[in-house]
């Protein structure tokens, strides 16, 4: 049979891929959101087609029909189908803000916790972080890489597409380098050019800055020097961010700025652990040297907030730590309606967060931090990738960017948030 010559309105669009029979196709937002979302754009009976990783077309399913119509035989056997089988289908979730990499965990401290004992009566006794930092050092990299690689496709299982991942827990030059080196390891192990499925990206940060070791106890200056004339320089390339735990019990102020200047200097993109446990000056550095991120923000003052918003830094909410550490939610709503751009990450680590799940930070912040689903979405996925300097890239559906995809097993996305506790994606779909 002849096949029907392409209708002239029709521009010839390429496709490698072609994802069909998408029940409803959330794609979020073009460019992140500042403050409040409205409504998302929702296609109803949607199709994808694909190029070399980037979105060339999305529609309705009916007019993907004439893909197939102008392409002649030969062309058909190279395109790759998905019959997406009335799936919702959203972008996946971009994961701005976890700490992957370490061994062992803190269950003991979890109950020491829920028995009374504060977060911080456990760092100034030396616990917290640097309890996982003896066991990190303590592990071999193949312990390490094992756990991460398992973490990795757990964190993909529930939806999430994007991940940032930090050191943090080796604290000194060789462990933070061979955190690192596997962070490479498993961004390398992702981005196999053999396999054009599935994969997801790592964006891979440095936080020797988390914690002092206890060899630099007594001479904290010293082990400064060492992450600003040391570790730093060396690390460039090997991390895209710096980040640094600008806290009473972590780095004070001046402490966060000597190390975040030097990595300014040096080419690092920026991220603050600021005001976590309490007002820390964490946000006004984070405008100052005009960080990508500020993360966490439980305690941080309204013309903070502003000087965030006016310098365009994304505020990274992080529910999973105030569930853990049963601290009061901070409000979403509050930053929204300021007009702060919100992203919203796990903090995935054995401390504060133990959770790989970003559907369960979407529920957490719609039922806690006063989001509607529309602003969580926007918050896990566009402001996210925000959040990481990768907006152009991902975070959305649309033409030119990746096609980074999450599948729901839900009838309609208004489940999403509402049917609670457990997985609602059916699989992640990355073309690259
Ligand atoms: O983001 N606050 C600092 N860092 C982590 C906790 C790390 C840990 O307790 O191991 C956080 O909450
Ligand atoms: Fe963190």
């Amino acid at each position: 049979m002849a096949s029907p010559s392409p209708s002239p309105s029709l521009p010839s669009i390429e496709a490698d891929t072609v994802i069909r029979n998408i029940g409803q196709l959330v794609t979020v937002a073009q460019t992140p959101i500042a403050g409040a979302s409205g409504a998302l754009q929702v296609i109803d009976h949607a199709a994808i087609a694909v190029h070399d990783g980037r979105i060339t077309w999305l529609g309705p399913d009916d007019e993907a029909e004439p893909f197939f119509q102008h392409t002649t035989p030969m062309a058909i056997d190279s395109i790759t189908l998905f019959d997406a089988r009335g799936a919702v289908v959203t972008p996946g979730f971009v994961d701005s803000h976890t700490h992957l990499i370490f061994a062992g965990n803190r269950a003991e401290e979890f109950h020491l916790r829920r028995a009374g004992v504060s977060y911080s009566t456990l760092l100034a006794q030396g616990r917290g972080v640097l309890t996982t930092m003896k066991a990190t050092r303590e592990a071999s990299n193949e312990t390490l890489l094992t756990s991460a690689q398992s973490r990795l496709a757990s964190i993909r299982h529930y939806g999430t597409t994007t991940v940032e991942i930090k050191t943090g827990y080796g604290l000194n030059m060789q462990s933070e380098e061979a955190c690192l080196r596997l962070i490479k390891q498993l961004q390398e192990g992702e981005e196999d050019s053999t396999q054009k499925y599935g994969k997801i990206r790592i964006v891979p940060t440095f936080l020797g800055a988390h914690s002092v070791p206890p060899e630099y106890k007594d001479k904290r200056t010293a082990y400064i020097d060492l992450l600003i004339e040391e570790m730093l320089p060396k690390f460039v390339g090997l991390a895209r961010f710096c980040d640094v735990f600008c806290e009473h019990e972590a780095f004070s102020l001046e402490e966060s700025r000597r190390i975040l200047t030097r990595a300014k200097e040096l080419g690092y993109q920026l991220k603050l652990h600021a005001d976590q446990l309490s007002p820390s000056g964490g946000a006004q550095l984070a405008t100052e040297l005009g960080a990508i991120s500020a993360d966490h923000l439980d305690h941080t003052s309204d013309a903070d907030l502003d000087a965030l918003r006016e310098a365009g830094v994304v505020a990274t909410l992080l529910p999973g730590c105030s569930y853990t550490l049963r601290s009061p939610y901070p409000s979403a709503r509050r930053l929204l309606d300021r007009g702060l751009c919100v992203a919203l990450a796990t903090d995935f680590n054995p401390g504060t967060s133990y959770c790989e799940n970003m559907q369960m930070v979407l529920g957490l912040a719609m039922s806690n931090m006063g989001m509607s689903l529309e602003e969580a979405l926007t918050a896990t996925t566009i402001n996210g990738a925000r959040a990481l300097a990768l907006h152009h890239e991902t975070g959305s559906v649309e033409v030119g960017k990746r096609c980074e995809l999450a599948l729901w097993s839900v009838s309609d996305y208004h489940e999403i948030g509402y049917h609670f506790g457990i997985n609602l994606i059916q699989s992640v779909l990355v073309v690259r």
